[in-house]
């Protein structure tokens, strides 16, 4: 999928939502696990869960792949 540059110049997202799958985010970012946690990922992208199942909240386990579709985000 081509993307066009941004304001910056910037031609590739920094969030990505996968269809009935997690949000991808690309960089540094602080997330709120929606209990009040605070937790920093560092890695190149990372995959929060989006379905509410995954064992390792906030991050996606890839649970929602086993979810009948009703139940996947
Ligand atoms: S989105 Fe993957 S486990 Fe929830």
């Amino acid at each position: 999928m081509s993307v066009p540059a941004g304001p910056e110049g910037v031609s590739h997202p920094d969030v990505i939502i996968c269809p009935r799958g997690p949000l991808l985010l690309r960089g540094d970012h602080l997330v709120d696990d929606g209990e009040g946690n605070i937790v920093r990922t560092e890695r190149p992208v990372s995959a929060v869960c989006r379905c509410g199942k995954s064992e390792t909240q906030p991050w996606c386990d890839g649970t929602h792949k086993v979810l009948p579709p009703k139940l996947q985000p």
